[in-house]
């Protein structure tokens, strides 16, 4: 396995900056009726200007719940990618982190694209520069580069597949029983995991999420002691010894679906807190505990909370409308080149996953 040194020094810095408008943005101080008038003004911008939101599971869940009274859509990022692009209005508008933002430009050149943040970023993301990936690609020639759509749009101009959490061990299967080898970026552990569970010959680049990093295996056997009835669900991006104790894992949306369908009546849940919001709509009345960040070697930097996706709320979505600030804009050879390894994704999730998706409603 190729081990490449790529978390920019002030990762660290940007984070807790990060953080800081993130806590900004959980004390909007609005009160019941501001707040109240303002998602009116919200909904009738969204009207006015035909456009329509599509926001991540992680945001907070007043725009969670705009996105679903409006005709928008509220999911997992391979099904906001597909909503962006099989859904007509003129204006799309992202809830979530920018790579959400950049993949429906990429694969709507034609709509305007409008991110709430536009400096909602992610860990994935940043600690894989085009530059140096592309020079990893170039050791590796032999390999068919796979990267997770938490990437930029130059990365995926790099690839020659792009993939999400629901549909990476599809993809790696597919690639494996055709003899490819792969190169993997930029997430280590989803990476591990894929490796694990299809065999698939591949050489990894070593990124994290520092969410997901951050779940701890000794406390959640703890935890599982105190809870002996719950199920684990855990989000591949977590450490393999997290991943061991769990008895589901999946994309946000898989994990929706298993506190739907499965039997029991608590789950301890391994992924970003914002979630939880629709799994209580999913499965009204079960428990739902946010897994641990703490305890031995725990340092609790996140707390189950992405500093960016927090970022997002509904005064800074009302001045996006308002404004038109945050355009997505791609350098269109780029946007050309991902465009074909995105496609290759939607079209495979076409075929494998669901040939047609609702274009109102959740995922
Ligand atoms: P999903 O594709 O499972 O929604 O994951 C996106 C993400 O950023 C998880 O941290
Ligand atoms: Fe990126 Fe992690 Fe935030 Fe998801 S939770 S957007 S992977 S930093």
């Amino acid at each position: 396995m190729t081990t490449v040194e790529n978390i920019p020094e002030q990762l660290q810095e940007r984070i807790d900056m990060a953080a800081l408008g993130a806590r900004a943005a959980e004390h909007e101080a609005l009160t019941p009726a501001a707040r109240e008038e303002l998602i009116a003004h919200i909904k009738r911008m969204l009207r006015e200007q035909n456009a329509v939101l599509v926001a991540h599971y992680y945001v907070d869940e007043k725009l969670q719940d705009l996105a679903d009274q409006t005709g928008g859509f509220v999911s997992d990022s391979l099904e906001m990618a597909r909503f962006g692009y099989e859904h007509d209005a003129g204006t799309v508008v992202v809830a979530g982190v920018r790579f959400m933002g950049e993949t429906a430009k990429i694969l709507s050149p034609d709509k305007r694209v409008l991110l709430v943040e536009k400096n909602a970023e992610c860990s994935l993301d940043m600690g894989c520069p085009a530059d140096e990936f592309s020079a990893f690609c170039d050791r590796n020639p032999d390999r068919t580069v796979v990267v997770y759509a938490n990437t930029s749009a130059a990365v995926k101009a790099r690839a020659d597949w792009v993939v999400t959490s629901s549909i990476a061990l599809k993809v790696a299967e597919h690639l494996t029983a055709r003899g490819e080898k792969i190169l993997w970026a930029p997430d280590r552990f989803l990476g591990a995991y894929v490796q694990r569970m299809t065999g698939a010959d591949m050489v990894m680049w070593q990124g994290s999420c520092v969410v997901h990093e951050e779940f701890k295996a000794d406390a959640l056997r703890d935890m599982k002691r105190r809870y002996p009835q719950a199920a684990v669900l855990v989000h591949p991006e977590s450490p393999p010894s997290v991943i061991d104790l769990a008895d589901r894992v999946g994309s946000t949306s898989q994990i929706i679906k298993a506190a739907r369908e499965m039997d029991q009546e608590t789950f301890i849940v391994a992924t970003e807190d914002g979630i939880f919001h629709k799994m209580r709509e999913a499965a009204p009345g079960k428990t739902f505990v946010l897994a641990p960040t703490a305890g031995a070697g725990g340092s609790c930097k996140s707390c189950g909370h992405c500093p960016w996706m927090k970022m997002n709320d509904l005064s800074r979505l009302a001045k996006v409308l308002q404004t038109g600030a945050n355009e997505v804009l791609i350098d269109e050879d780029i946007r050309r080149r991902a465009e074909v390894s995105l496609k290759r994704m939607v079209e495979f999730a076409r075929k494998h996953i669901s040939p047609t998706m609702k274009l109102t409603g959740n995922a």
